[in-house]
């Protein structure tokens, strides 16, 4: 089965499984793991912020950071399809208690400067007030869109303007890096907090990272702490991170066999195919994605459904130029 459900679908390499099983360790509740400590320090080091803090998911990392800039009460602007509004169980609404205000970014899924000048309430007897303005690079339900550096820059100086913080969820931030060709920094210098994944294109077995400054990661630990993240020997799984923060120049491989996949299956009669900036490929059906997942699942292909007539298609570590090949076959046959 080739299966381009997601990036997250990749097993650890030997080397992961190695590094975990060697890994110094210790209690990082009590801050005494050093291979959780090196992993924030690296991770600090090339986002080029004061700090990091390991967590286990990048969901919780993105909830952590709504609740650490808001309070209780606010309103949040994010974009509409975001995955921290739309795939997050309303974990704003539950963890940090406040409203999303969600604006829509339309193609690119790029809120502009003037809509967050737009979107801003100012607090008083009847309005809540903005708390934080969220962004997200690469936007996943847009097809994988890297936006570029000075974009979040303009968008994240209209939010400082008003006195309101941003956070990006960056969790396929080094995705956009390889697109954009300039280093992950760039698109976090202009922001409060950044989440990144080590679980996505990466390869990590599992793990994500909330960085920012020195004071914000240590109120962001006390909110993992709350939230039931706070990990003990966590060098075991910090080990991989450590390993796959290695893999970032890679993911180069994975934006040109998505672009392979989209050429074929462009070709296809009855399909037409958005042209990825990375390592996501939208397809859209005449027929019923669902119905066409199934047919493609039986030859051998699994994406997922994206809307009633769309499917998603992810290339990763563990997908082959002759999976690409064979996979383009396949989804020919099923179609
Ligand atoms: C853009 C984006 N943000 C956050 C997440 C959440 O990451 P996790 O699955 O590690 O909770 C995902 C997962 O797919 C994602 O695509």
């Amino acid at each position: 089965m080739i299966d381009l459900r997601s990036d997250t679908v990749t097993r650890p390499s030997e080397e992961m499984r190695e590094a975990a099983r060697d890994a110094p360790v210790g209690d990082d509740v009590y801050r005494e793991d050093p291979t959780v400590n090196d992993l924030q320090e690296r991770v600090a080091n090339v986002l080029g912020t004061e700090a990091s803090l390991f967590v286990p998911s990048g969901t919780m990392g993105n909830q952590i950071a709504g609740r650490v800039h808001t309070e209780r009460g606010q309103e949040v602007l994010c974009e509409r399809e975001s995955h921290i509004y739309k795939w997050e169980l309303a974990g704003l609404a539950q963890h940090a208690e406040v409203q999303p205000r969600t604006i829509d970014g339309g193609e690119r899924g790029a809120i502009s400067p003037a809509q967050v000048r737009e979107g801003y309430v100012a607090e008083d007897g009847h309005r809540p007030g903005t708390g934080l303005v969220t962004l997200e690079n690469t936007h996943n339900s847009k097809g994988g869109v890297a936006l570029a550096p000075a974009e979040i820059e303009a968008t994240a100086e209209a939010a400082h303007d008003l006195g309101v913080s941003v956070h990006l969820d960056g969790a396929r931030l080094f995705n956009a890096a390889v697109a954009q060709d300039c280093p992950a920094s760039e698109f976090v210098a202009p922001v409060d907090t950044v989440m990144c994944c080590l679980s996505k294109g990466l390869g990590a077995p599992v793990g994500s990272m909330l960085a920012g400054p020195e004071s914000v990661v240590e109120e962001a630990r006390r909110i993992r702490k709350l939230f039931g993240g706070g990990m003990r020997q966590a060098g075991m799984i910090a080990a991989p991170g450590v390993r796959a923060l290695e893999n970032r120049e890679r993911l180069g491989e994975d934006h040109r066999r998505a672009e392979r996949l989209a050429d074929g299956l462009a070709g296809i009669d009855g399909l037409s195919v958005d042209s990825p900036e990375t390592n996501i490929v939208l397809v859209h059906t005449e027929r019923d994605a669902e119905a066409v997942l199934d047919d493609c699942e039986n030859e051998g292909v699994l994406g997922v459904p994206f809307a009633e007539r769309t499917i998603r298609f992810c290339t990763h570590w563990d997908i082959s130029d002759e999976d690409i090949e064979e996979a383009i076959a396949a989804v020919e046959r099923a179609i």
